[in-house]
């Protein structure tokens, strides 16, 4: 007979003995060390056990990895919880018609616009929002950070300060509630009492912002006209407890990565209202507040963030967006392929790679389906662990996924009901 305390034994022998989470919701299938798991960020937050509420999906194509999203999702909605996706494959529509919400589908040249520069109305720093209001504070940086952001996802350089400036200078001729057509026309054709302001006798603004304003351009007058041009279509607007922005039809295009900037900024102005409502209350309640709180705590999901995180752009303005995660009583859930795609977005040490390093630090719940045998060197990088220790993973069958959940490691089995088979289903045109 071999004795050894229950600590001991969690070292030694890793699923058999493991430390339960003890989250009471929301249920997500079979621990294979036995009994159930479930998973919460905001109640394992709330009971200390997590630092942080972001969660990262790996693994490879068709493991299950949407699947596991979408019936998260599904389940989370139970709770009272909103939910926000952005969708570059056009796959969740099904999940937001059985939680009774039309998804978003933004193509070129089609009816539905979103205004990227909508702000949540907590951000204005006005109450009810801004109105015709100057733009002042959090609202304006926001709006510079992604005007930033597009401006250097769409020329792949950094802008020049003059560009920078070029910008700010547009953003504020703008006026109150600005439009992305506004901000590129005023760019391209500035008013020479724009400049004057500044104070700053020798800036030639048509000059500077000539570039990226041409770059911004294809977006509003463009190819790609058709989806962020203009105000936020009337049946989009207002407050809704599902929203889900559908990609596909520019999925492949190159500016996708521009796309889902905008897609993401809008997505968390209209949650990110909300979703501060809740924060104020406190973010380390018990888990058992009242249910009040809990409805505006929103899930943030970027499926195929792999298809973005190679652009500095993209990867430092979600990176900004995850660090507010918790000011905002927002979780954040980023879907990728491999460990690599975020270990190796760039050369060690570049910028790519230390915002990619960055976004794994800042989710405590890692999720990791089968992956090649290649990916174990930087994966047990990313879970702290030896090669050894996940030499499985390669074997794991579908549905089955490693969850690394603030240190301690879980292999579950991801049920899925019959209602929600429908909503997860993409193997019908195989
Ligand atoms: N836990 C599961 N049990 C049964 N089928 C599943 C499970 N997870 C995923 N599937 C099925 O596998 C297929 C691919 O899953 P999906 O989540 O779309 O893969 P990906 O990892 O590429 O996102 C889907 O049609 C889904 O119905
Ligand atoms: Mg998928």
């Amino acid at each position: 007979v071999h004795e050894a305390t229950t600590a001991q034994l969690g070292v030694a022998y890793p699923f058999m003995a493991s430390d339960r989470l003890g989250c009471g919701q929301v249920l997500v299938g079979g621990d294979l060390a036995g009994g159930p798991f479930a998973h919460d960020p905001f109640v394992l937050y709330g009971d200390g056990v997590l630092t942080n509420p972001n969660i990262t999906v790996l693994g490879q194509i068709g493991r299950g990895k949407s699947a596991l999203v979408k019936s998260y999702l599904y389940r989370q909605a139970a709770f009272g919880r909103r939910v926000a996706v952005l969708d570059p494959k056009g796959e969740y529509g099904p999940l937001a018609r059985a939680l009774g919400a039309e998804p978003v589908k933004l193509s070129p040249r089609g009816a539905t616009r979103i205004n990227p520069l909508d702000l949540p109305d907590a951000a204005s720093g006005l109450p009810g929002g801004l109105g015709g209001a100057p733009l002042l504070g959090e609202g304006r940086r926001m709006r510079l950070s992604l005007l930033g952001a597009l401006a250097e996802a769409t020329m792949r350089r950094r802008p020049a300060p003059v560009e920078r400036l070029a910008l700010e200078i547009a953003l504020d001729a703008c006026g109150g509630s600005p439009t992305l057509v506004e901000v590129v026309d005023r760019l391209l054709d500035p008013d020479p009492g724009d400049a004057r302001r500044t104070g700053l006798a020798a800036t030639n603004l048509e000059a500077d912002g000539r570039d990226v304003g041409l770059e911004l351009r294809r977006l509003v007058h463009g190819d790609l006209a058709g989806m962020f041009d203009g105000t936020t279509s009337d049946w989009v607007a207002g407050e809704r407890d599902v929203l889900v922005v559908d990609l596909s039809e520019v999925y492949h295009s190159e500016a996708l990565p521009a796309l889902m900037v905008c897609a993401a900024a809008w997505l968390q102005a209209v949650t990110g209202a909300a979703a501060s409502a809740g924060a104020a209350g406190g973010t380390r309640e018990a888990s058992s507040a009242g249910a009040a709180r809990d409805a505006a705590r929103t899930l943030f999901v970027v499926d195929e963030a792999w298809a973005v995180l190679s652009e500095v752009a993209v990867g430092r303005y979600l990176r900004s967006s995850w660090k507010l995660a918790r000011a905002r009583g927002l979780a954040n859930i980023a879907v990728c392929h491999r460990a690599s795609d975020l270990t190796s977005a760039g050369a060690a040490g570049s910028e790519e790679a230390r915002l990619a390093e960055g976004l794994l630090a800042d989710s405590e719940t890692v999720v990791c389906y089968a992956q090649p045998a290649s990916e174990l060197r930087p994966l047990a990088g990313v879970l702290g662990c030896s090669v050894e220790e996940i030499a499985y993973l390669p074997t794991l069958r579908r549905g089955v996924a490693l969850w690394r959940v603030a240190g301690r490691r879980y292999l579950v089995d991801h049920l899925l009901s019959s209602a929600e088979r429908p909503i997860v289903d993409t193997d019908q045109r195989m």
